[in-house]
């Protein structure tokens, strides 16, 4: 196994853990990642309080986006720090600006297309990292960063149908994984990634994302092709995730057949676990919110039936009536909380 290296920048273990909003992935979880010799990363969604966030969305988001990034760093005194933060931000920008200003060492953008994100961190040595879910939408992103800026992404990340989070495929192809493999994928963006590689005279680095959870997955996405791997499941189960040990369990105790697909307010799909309140949400019944300060920009707020923002931070508060529990495909076969160093143990006899 080799090191990865992402331009100038070396990572002793191929690995980048997912941000997760909302606070599984803080300054404690990236911080721990990056001393075992991994990127660790800071989701930048929802960092704030529910009062807070309500008083002042803004001011406050960037505030503690810079007390993370500053607390991870002195944490991990020489450890790759970086954030992931999604296009459907509303504060997209102003978050964009804070990483360049704090000097995070990459950027992991996807849920959306990152058109813009090399010209808000143009002069910065910042390692801009995609995501993307097909060979169209890596298409766009080289296109239009050639043509705008004469920029390459510096690494890209491939979501297969069997990652977390907020997904770019039909609810079809997440219930039917075998409709799109991450193999197949990987083949596409390959073949839109070959003329700039050679323009630019540059191989960019291609980390997989889907149903990594142990070392042997990490070797099964190696030897598909790919140069790493982006971990999310996985590492919410770990005692440096910043979610309440009850929303731990939960984790825990799941099996793959308590995942059910749900169309999240943004109007992608998105993996949950059956708990009471997507109970409440499949018998079709709205739970009330006010939107006091509109996170993300394309939120369907009128129409939804359910604030993902207020249920995350119930998660985050260990309340699993009221919570929502974002999942990977990976799940059942996650069965413990771990130091998130455990995950590298055997990785490193591998180096
Ligand atoms: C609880 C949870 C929260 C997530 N939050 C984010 C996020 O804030 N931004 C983002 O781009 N992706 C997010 N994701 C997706 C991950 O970045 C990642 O690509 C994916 O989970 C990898 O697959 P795995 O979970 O099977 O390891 C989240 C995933 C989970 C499970």
């Amino acid at each position: 196994m080799l090191p990865l290296k992402i331009g100038d920048l070396e990572v002793p273990m191929p690995v980048i853990q997912a941000g997760m909003g909302v606070q599984v992935a803080k300054a404690e979880l990236a911080a721990a990642v990056a001393k075992a010799g991994g990127i660790g990363c800071i989701s930048s969604v929802g960092l704030g309080s529910r009062e807070a966030s309500e008083n002042d969305y803004l001011a406050d988001s960037h505030e503690h986006l810079v007390k993370e990034i500053r607390s991870a760093k002195t944490l991990a005194p020489g450890g790759i720090i970086g954030m992931n933060v999604m296009v459907a931000l509303s504060n997209y920008d102003d978050v964009i600006k804070t990483c360049v200003e704090e000097k995070v060492d990459v950027i992991v953008s996807g849920a959306g297309l990152p058109l813009t994100l090399p010209g808000l961190a143009k002069g910065s040595n910042i390692k801009l990292i995609p995501v993307v879910s097909s060979g169209r939408a890596m298409k766009i992103i080289l296109r239009s960063w050639h043509r705008r800026y004469q920029y390459m992404p510096d690494a890209v990340i491939i979501e297969g149908p069997l990652c977390g989070g907020h997904m770019a495929f039909t609810e079809n192809q997440v219930l039917h994984p075998e409709l799109a493999p991450i193999q197949n994928i990987l083949n596409d963006v390959r073949a839109e990634l070959a003329p700039f590689e050679a323009e630019y005279g540059k191989k960019v680095p291609l980390l997989g994302a889907e149903n990594v959870v142990t070392a042997d997955d990490v070797l099964e996405k190696l030897n598909m092709g790919f140069d790493g791997v982006h971990v999310g499941t996985r590492f919410i189960c770990t005692e440096e995730a910043g979610i309440d040990i009850k929303s731990k369990e939960i984790y825990v105790n799941a099996k793959n057949e308590d995942i059910i697909v749900l169309h999240s307010p943004i109007g992608l799909p998105v993996k949950v676990l059956r708990t009471p309140l997507v109970e409440k949400l499949l018998n079709n019944e709205k739970i009330p919110f006010g939107c006091p300060f509109r996170c993300l920009r394309a939120c369907e707020a009128k129409a939804a039936k359910f604030c993902i923002a207020d249920a995350l931070l119930d998660t985050l508060a260990g309340d699993t009536e009221k919570g929502l529990y974002m999942v990977g495909s990976g799940i059942g076969r996650v069965n413990d909380i771990i130091p998130a160093e455990e995950f590298f143990e055997p990785l490193k006899k591998l180096v």
